[in-house]
Order: structure tokens, then sequence, then C-alpha cells
């Protein structure tokens, strides 16, 4: 293999911005919205009260979100169960439907589903949980969520651990020429997006980054350049 690769070699993938709304203001949602109009998608997270020990929102406000918002919609499922409650979400709408690994009895047979459907398939992992044993799943999916905090809440520090899996599963993404998105989910900055980037995820879902931020536009912009610096 080469030795020394340019320096912006790693950003040839491109750096995608998805602000997560659990950081937004839940009673204004339209108008948050209308605050992230450069976002390359909205990231929803749904919680179930059980799969994560906490409650967000469900279908109804999917499709809610679905009408105030030309932005396509990232929605990740934090839910038990997936096999049975993710494909309506598909069909309200969104873009792409990310169900976890943990909470899916049959992951290929849901993947299959949900592009039935029209979204783009996505399979997230908790920080303990490996990626090796889904790696020959991968060209039924569009996105893999590494997640670098544990699911539940946003506002939580990104787990520096999790970067060697995000390193060995963009190895097995480059090896298998696969089009799959790279998403890292937790505690994304202007800091630890460098460090995501370099390890090569493409996708990275901001919440308290972006709407913590007095211009959240303006937000937005600093991360998508950060790892560029
Ligand atoms: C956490 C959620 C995240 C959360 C990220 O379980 O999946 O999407 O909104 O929030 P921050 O960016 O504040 O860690
Ligand atoms: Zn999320």
């Amino acid at each position: 293999m080469s030795h020394a690769m340019p320096h912006h070699a790693e950003h040839s993938r491109g750096i995608h911005i998805h602000p997560s709304i659990l950081s937004a203001d839940f009673a204004r949602l339209a108008e948050e919205l209308a605050r992230i109009r450069n976002a390359d998608a909205v990231h929803v997270d749904v919680m179930d009260n059980h799969f994560v020990p906490n409650l967000t929102l469900g279908l109804p406000v999917v499709q809610a979100i679905r009408r105030a918002t030309d932005l396509p919609l990232d929605v990740h499922l934090m839910i038990q169960d997936a096999d049975r409650w993710a494909p309506a979400y598909a069909e309200a709408g969104a873009e792409s439907v990310t169900f976890h690994a943990e909470a899916a009895g049959a992951p290929l047979r849901l993947a299959r589903e949900l592009r039935s459907h029209g979204a783009k398939a996505g399979m997230a992992l908790k920080p303990a949980t490996a990626v090796e044993p889904y790696l020959d799943l991968l060209e039924e999916l569009d996105l893999l969520l590494l997640m670098t905090v544990e699911p539940g809440f946003g506002g939580q520090p990104f787990l520096d651990v999790v970067l060697p899996k995000i390193r060995r599963a963009r190895e097995a993404l480059d090896g298998s020429g696969v089009p799959v998105a790279l998403q890292v989910d937790g505690g994304v900055t202007r800091d630890t997006i460098m460090r995501a980037a370099e390890a090569g995820a493409d996708v990275f879902v901001a919440g308290s980054a972006v709407y913590g931020a007095e211009d959240p536009e303006a937000a937005i912009d600093e991360l998508r350049s950060a790892p560029l610096r």
C-alpha cells in the first residue's frame, strides 16, 4: 500500500452534517427546522423508553416534521422490536431509516424491507457492539451508524474508545467498495469531528453543537470546515 497519503485524502469522501433536533425546542419544531437550512439532512431521534432510558417522539411527529421541512429526514430509531416498527418510518417519507442491530431480530430482512419502501437502510451499533459480525451485511445497507456515546441523551462527551472501530469499518468499506455512508452520532464538536473524520467517518450528527449555538447555520458551516483545517 501507499505510504504518506496527501493530508486531504481522507476528506475526499466529503463531510455531511446532520443536526439532531433532540437538542431543539420541541414546542417550536417548525421554526427550529428553519434555523438549519444549510444542513445536509435533519437527524430525528426516536426513543421508546425501553431500548434507551428516554422517550422522545414517534411516527406522528415524524410525519409532521416531513411536512414542515424540505430537508431529507435521517431517522434514528432507538426502539425495541425495530422489525415491527421501522418500515412505517420509511413509508412516512424518511430518506433513511436507521435501526439498532441490538434491537432487530432479522436485520437483513429489515434492511431489505426498508429499501423496498424506497428508503435508505441504516444500521446502528452501540459503542460496545463490535462491527465484525455485521461486515457481511454491508452490501444490504446504505448507512452504518457507529454511536460515539451511549444512546439516549444529547450533550454527552464523545467516546474516543470508538475510534478504532470507525477505522476498521472504514477499511472494510473501502476494501469491499460498497457505497455505505459511515455516520457517527454523539459528542460531535468542532474538536471531535476532526478525529472522527480522520478515522474515516463521513456523516456527522450534531445536536448540542448546533442547537446550543447562537447561530445554528454558522455552527453547521464551522463543523463542515473543521476537518479541512
Ligand atoms: C443520542 C442521540 C444523538 C444526540 C446527539 O442518543 O442519538 O443523536 O442527539 O446529541 P449531541 O450531539 O449533543 O451528543
Ligand atoms: Zn441519533
